[in-house]
């Protein structure tokens, strides 16, 4: 199950808490109910944050080198930080995330969907095929993201490749080749980041403005731009998908009976693009009664807690409005919960209502694949037609 959360094996019987050995012999304690993946995630003095960026595989020598060599550092900044320097930081970002300036984008996005979408019908409309991940989804939030924090100037596929190559050399199971290939353009782009940090407007200069460091800086874009861009792009093409399956909730979407906002937290619920996220024990202690000693990596299985009958009347099916739908915690819980959470919100409102319509008489050509990954699924396409 570790580098696939998410389809068969999420579905599948788990004990509350299982203990897994990964590919490279470290063992994983995972946990699958909803109320002790709260507990990891509201306890930062238990379980800390500190592994959240650790590479699940071990980075050789070599592509620590080619990292080194591009003066690549990730120090503690926002989800990987449980020092007294979190909250500040955490403030800044979440400032320039702020719900209004989030709903200001919103006219903006709905103009830029809405053309997409007239583009995308007209080429259903004459039987040619249409990739909604690549045509719709896959750039989305990065634009909206630019908007509010003042990005650097590079080009979306630039930044689309390193967002890529960062959740794949962080989190998936490679070999050492993979590893020095991916460690290349994380490295690049960490440069362009760095200066960018030194000179950027908008959220870099209001970071070093409150006295961060450049590191600091650095490592705070470098998370931005991996899990406010790339996180969001994979949950609208993992929700449309579904929602190609789900006739009746797009019938209710159409007469109104059913609530944009209710698909998707049901579709953050069954389909989150982060399915597990980690937390390591800072001192001995038990979890689900089974001990956990100081030091266990421990992996909270978000996609699977969104599931747990304690919490969903009925968990697998896809019920927006039910009791409980919205209890997910597919944004994680406590000092860490994910700031971009209104933003991913917003963007997934616009999507499901102008796109939804478009998935009425389709035939799905080429469902979304999604690689081996410890927590990201990074589906690669979605391809559908006219039947
Ligand atoms: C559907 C889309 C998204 C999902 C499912 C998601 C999920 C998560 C999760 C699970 C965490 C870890 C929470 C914890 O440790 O308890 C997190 C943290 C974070 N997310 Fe998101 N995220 C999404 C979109 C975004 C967006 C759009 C942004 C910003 C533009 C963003 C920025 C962050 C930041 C900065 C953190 C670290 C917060 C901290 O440590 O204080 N995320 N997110």
């Amino acid at each position: 199950m570790l580098f696939r959360g998410w389809g068969e094996s999420v579905d599948g019987a788990w004990p509350d808490v299982a203990t897994v050995v990964d590919h490279v012999g470290v063992r994983h304690l995972v946990v699958t109910r909803h109320a002790l993946v709260r507990r990891l995630l509201t306890d930062p003095a238990t379980f800390r944050p500190d592994n959240a960026l650790d590479a699940v595989t071990p980075l050789p020598v070599a592509a620590l080198r080619v990292l080194a060599g591009h003066r690549f550092r990730l120090p503690p900044t926002l989800a990987n930080n449980a020092t007294a320097s979190h909250p500040e930081i955490r403030g800044i970002v979440a400032g320039a995330l702020h719900p209004d300036r989030v709903a200001a984008q919103q006219p903006w996005l709905t103009g830029l969907v809405r053309r997409r979408v007239a583009r995308l019908a007209a080429a259903l409309d004459a039987g040619a095929p249409v990739d909604l991940y690549a045509d719709l989804a896959a750039d989305l939030p990065l634009l909206v993201l630019a908007r509010l924090v003042e990005l650097p100037d590079a080009p979306v596929t630039a930044v689309k490749d390193f967002a890529q190559a960062a959740l794949e050399l962080f989190w998936a199971p490679l070999d050492e080749p993979r590893q020095l290939a991916l460690a290349a353009e994380v490295g690049r782009f960490h440069t362009v980041l760095r200066a960018f940090a030194a000179d950027g407007g908008g959220l870099a200069a209001r970071l070093r403005a409150a006295g961060h460091s450049p590191d600091v800086v650095v490592g705070a874009l470098f998370f931005l731009l991996v899990a406010g861009q790339e996180t969001t792009s994979q949950f609208l093409t993992l929700l449309l998908h579904r929602l190609t399956a789900e006739p009746a909730v797009r019938a209710g979407l159409r007469t109104g009976a059913v609530e944009v906002a209710d698909v998707v937290e049901e579709g953050l619920r069954l389909e989150p693009p982060i399915v597990t996220w980690r937390r390591v024990a800072a001192v001995d202690t038990s979890l689900g009664g089974t001990a956990v000693p100081a030091g266990t990596s421990i992996v909270a299985w978000l996609a699977r807690a969104g599931r747990d009958p304690e919490v969903v009347a009925a968990p697998d099916g896809f019920v927006p409005g039910q009791r409980g739908s919205r209890r997910h915690l597919a944004f994680g819980a406590g000092p860490h919960r994910c700031v971009g959470a209104q933003l991913a919100r917003m963007e997934a409102a616009v999507v499901v209502a102008e796109a939804a319509p478009l998935l009425d008489g389709v035939t799905v050509v080429r469902p979304p694949w999604c690689p081996d990954n410890l927590t990201f699924r990074m589906p690669d396409a979605f391809v559908i037609r006219r039947a």
